[in-house]
This record gives structure tokens, sequence and C-alpha cells, in this order.
């Protein structure tokens, strides 16, 4: 999608759709009260579309959407305009959301460009808001049909962000330049993560990481068996026994241009388990087929390098992903084996009781966190689609998040900020461990039925030890079933934006 900006009256736009945002701006409780609607466009667009508000029907819900054909005065052929909610509650990703819902009406009416007017209100930043835009657009224009025979293909080619004259340009310019790097980077997850566990293998997945790092600069090495045994990967070597294809242990590092002395090490580690079938504790037909997204997590943190690259913040960042398949084989692990993880330097490796093989994620996480750290990370960050648990808890909405570690969880949630994204914080607590004692080895790689996500959070929490260290269980929102407004449905690269506004919190 090609974006340009517009400094132009809104009424000059020539173009097949000019969006423009409208906010709720009511105050009245009564149920009979006529909405009050106010367009965030300038005089020419407010009469154009006067009329039709007058009648009511249209209440600026959060992406509710009005069109309007041939609005008079205006050189758009079509005027569209779309919700944003109470303007008591207006935030730059009600704006994503909505620049979204642009784009998602303009593709299947096979309108290929499209202008968005840039709101200007109380509460939005100039920079924050046209970033939003561009993230929206760029979000909402990917659809995971590339493998339909049918397919047609209605990406929106061109944007016209129009700008308000008292919108400054500059902060407009380096919001444009993020969003588009931030989203790019998302969609790029979500392409890894729609591909299907026989066309994305832990192999090719390493292939895709090595190709994107010598596109943006990154230092990027990919490893396998030898290298496992090596690294005395037990955990991890222990998932990938029981399946044909060969495990990746993938390395990404980014080096700012200056590094500081002795800053921070950034260590992301992510879960790439590439099919998950469960193993010999194999999990039910129903469904199934959508467990080529357990490499979510792993995607997310590779597109945060590659947005990382280009953003270029002051901080040193390393990515570990751990990819293999979870198959159940003559070869594969079994419930009641006893597996060692990989040693923490000093220590011999923690002897883990596997009662559940379909609990994989934290066996491979393991020793990538036990990695990451020998590799210097100073600070810890894993995401993974983890346990099915965390929907339980939180429903499809939040994803979870652990942190052993207020600083950097308050980091975390200066970039949800930006990011606009919804973790919820979840405990990670002593008397949860507990539940993972095993008899014969150190810990036991399942907690039983309550707690699920909570007592998985506990099981990595032993190979981070004392580094500060925030989980992603992002199990329940890196797949949507429905489409929403502004996002298509399949893989949503939920957890890219937040890593990334996490990592820019670090830059010096
Ligand atoms: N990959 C799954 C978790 C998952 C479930 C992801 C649903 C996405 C949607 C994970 O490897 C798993 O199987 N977890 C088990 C853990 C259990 C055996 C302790 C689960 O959640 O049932
Ligand atoms: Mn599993
Ligand atoms: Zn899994």
């Amino acid at each position: 999608m090609k974006i340009e900006f517009l400094s132009a009256p809104f009424a000059s736009a020539s173009t097949p759709i000019l969006a423009v945002f409208a906010v709720d701006a009511s105050t009245s409780k009564a149920k009979d009260a006529l909405p009050e609607v106010r367009l965030l466009a300038d005089d020419p667009v407010v009469k154009a579309a006067q009329a039709v508000l007058d009648g009511g029907e249209f209440k600026a819900d959060s992406c509710e959407t009005l069109l309007i054909h041939a609005p008079s005065g205006l050189a758009a052929q079509r005027l569209l305009i779309v919700g944003l909610g109470k303007a008591a509650r207006l935030t730059a990703h009600e704006v994503r959301k909505a620049s979204g819902v642009a784009v998602r009406f303009a593709k299947p009416r096979n309108l290929r460009s499209l202008a968005i007017a840039a709101p200007v209100a109380d509460g939005l930043d100039a920079q924050l808001t046209v970033r939003a835009i561009a993230e929206g657009a760029v979000l909402a224009d990917f659809d995971s049909d590339t493998y339909r025979s049918d397919r047609k293909d209605r990406s929106v080619q061109s944007l016209q962000v129009v700008l308000p004259p008292t919108l400054d340009r500059s902060a407009a310019d380096a919001g444009l330049r993020e969003g588009v790097i931030v989203a790019e980077a998302q969609n790029f997850a979500r392409a890894l993560i729609n591909e299907p566990g026989n066309r994305l293998t832990p192999t090719i997945l390493g292939q895709r990481a090595a190709e994107m790092a010598r596109e943006f600069g990154l230092a990027c090495e990919v490893h396998s068996t030898e290298k496992l045994r090596e690294l005395e990967m037990g955990a991890f070597l222990a998932v990938a026994q029981g399946s044909d294809e060969l495990p990746a242990l993938i390395v990404l590092r980014y080096e700012p241009d200056n590094p500081p002395a002795n800053g921070p090490v950034l260590g992301l580690v992510g879960k790439g388990i590439t099919f998950d079938t469960g193993g010999i504790s194999i999990k039910p037909a129903d469904s199934m087929e959508k467990m080529k997204y357990d490499m979510a997590g792993g995607a997310s943190m590779i597109a945060a390098m590659r947005a990382i690259a280009q953003l270029r913040p002051k901080v040193r960042v390393l990515a570990v992903v751990c990819s293999t398949e979870n198959m159940p084989s003559g070869k594969a692990y079994k419930p009641g084996d006893v597996v060692i993880a990989k040693p923490a330097p000093g220590k011999p490796g923690k002897a883990i009781e596997i009662i559940n093989t379909d609990a994989e994620g934290r066996l491979v996480l393991a020793d990538g966190l036990t990695y990451a750290k020998q590799l210097g990370a100073t600070h810890l960050i894993n995401a993974a689609t983890l346990t099915g648990a965390i929907g339980v808890a939180l429903g499809l909405i939040n994803a979870g998040g652990f942190s052993s570690d207020d600083e950097s969880w308050s980091h975390f949630t200066e970039g949800l900020k930006i990011s606009g994204e919804r973790f919820w914080r979840m405990p990670v607590e002593d008397d949860y461990r507990e539940l993972i004692k095993s008899s014969i080895a150190d810990i036991k790689n399942t907690g039983g039925r309550y707690g699920g996500a909570i007592t998985a959070a506990m099981f990595l929490k032993e190979f981070v030890d004392d580094t500060p260290w925030i989980h992603l269980d992002i199990a329940g929102v890196s797949w949507i079933d429905d489409a929403k407004p502004w996002l298509a449905s399949g893989p949503t690269g939920a957890a890219v934006r937040s890593i990334i506004e996490w990592i820019r919190t670090y830059s010096a």
C-alpha cells in the first residue's frame, strides 16, 4: 500500500472514497435524546453530511459507519463517516480501528484507493494519530486467503492521509514512518502464522527468519539437532525427537549504532511449534488443524526484530526462537519420561518429569530462556501460545501477562499505551509452585486442572532465576475465527506491537 499525505482542504481530496471520523459528543443520559455527533473534519465536510446526520440515524458508536454517495461540495465520490465512540474516551487506538474499518469497507467494494482525513481532537497526539491511521490501514489490508484459487486480490493500493493545517507535519512524517514499519512487521508475523504445518516446517521458519535478517541487516544463526545436543537442550530435544522434521534454534541479534557500554541486553524468546498434535498425549481431532498457529509467539519475536532493525532504538536486542513439531511416533517422548533441561552456568540442568506431552511449549521455552541468558540477556520477555487455560481465565479479549519484576512490567504497560493491545497481569506467586513439584524429579511439566496458565508460567519462572522476566501467554488472542470490522479473521499478530514498544522503552 502506497501511503502519502495531502495537505489541503478535505473537500479537495479527489478520491473514490473519503473517510472522516466522528465522535459521540453527547453527555445526556436520556434514552430519547438525539445523538450529538461531532465530525472531526472541516466545514465543507460537515456541510455535506449535515442533513443525513440531522436525521439521527448515525450515533458515532465505535466502528459504526455511514456512507454518503456523491456528497455535495466535495471532490470525493463517496464520503464514509466512521464512528470513534464517546468523545470523552477517545484514544489513538480508536483511530487505529476506525482506519482499519475504512480500509475493510473499501476492499470488498473493489475500491483500490482511498483517503482518510486525519482527526484533530482533545486527547489525540498528532504523531500517534497519524501512526494509528497508517497501522490500522496496513493491518486491515491483510487477508489470509493466499491459498484460495478463487482469490480476488482487492488490496487497497493507495491511501492518502489528508492533513488538516493544524496538524504538525513533522509529527505526521514520524508517525507515518513508524506506523508502516510496525504494521508491516505485524503482517509479516501474520503471514508466517497463517502458513500450514506442511508449508512452514521449523527448517523453513529458520530460512524465513534468515532471509528477513539479510534484508534488514540483522545477524542471524539457525541451528539444529547437533547444536541442541552441544548446548545440552534436553527439554527442547525431547519435544523434537518425535518428529521427522529437524528442529530449528533461531537466533537473531540487533546491535544499535553506538551501543551504550553497560546498557541492558533484551532477550526475546519465542515458542515456535510449527504444529502441535499434542504428541503421545494426543489432542482430540476437533480443531486440531488450528495448531499450526502454535508458532505465533516465535513469529512475533522474529517480526519484532524486523521492526527493531528499522526503528533502530539504542538498546541491544537478541531473539531466540525454539522451533519444532510436536508429534507422536515411535521415537516420541512419553508421559513418565524424565528429561534434563539445559544447565545454567555452574548448575546442573533441572530434571523434568513429563506428565503430559502436550505441555511441550514450556519445555522448549525453558531451554530457550536459559540460552538467551547464556547469550547475555539481562532482561527477558517470552511470548507463546502456551495454554488453553489462559483463554478460560481471560476470555479471548485480554492476553495474559506474567512478570516477576514490577519494573519490567511497568515498561511493558508503558508500551501498551502506545500499542493499544490488551494484556492482563496474572499472578506469579510461590504458592502456585507447589503444583508443579514432582516426586521423582525437580519439577513436572503440568500442574493439574486449576490455574493452568499460572502453573505454566511458574514452570517457565524456574528457568529465569533472578533475571527480570515477562511471559506473554497469547494462546487466546493469536487467532480469531470471526473477522472484526477492522481486522480479517485468522492470525492476528498479537503481541508484536507491544513487544516493539517494550523494547523502545529501554532505548538510551
Ligand atoms: N499449544 C497448546 C496451547 C493452545 C491451546 C494454544 C489452544 C492455542 C489454543 C499447548 O501446547 C498445550 O497443548 N497446552 C495444554 C497444556 C496442558 C496439557 C497442561 C493445554 O492448554 O491444554
Ligand atoms: Mn501442546
Ligand atoms: Zn503447544
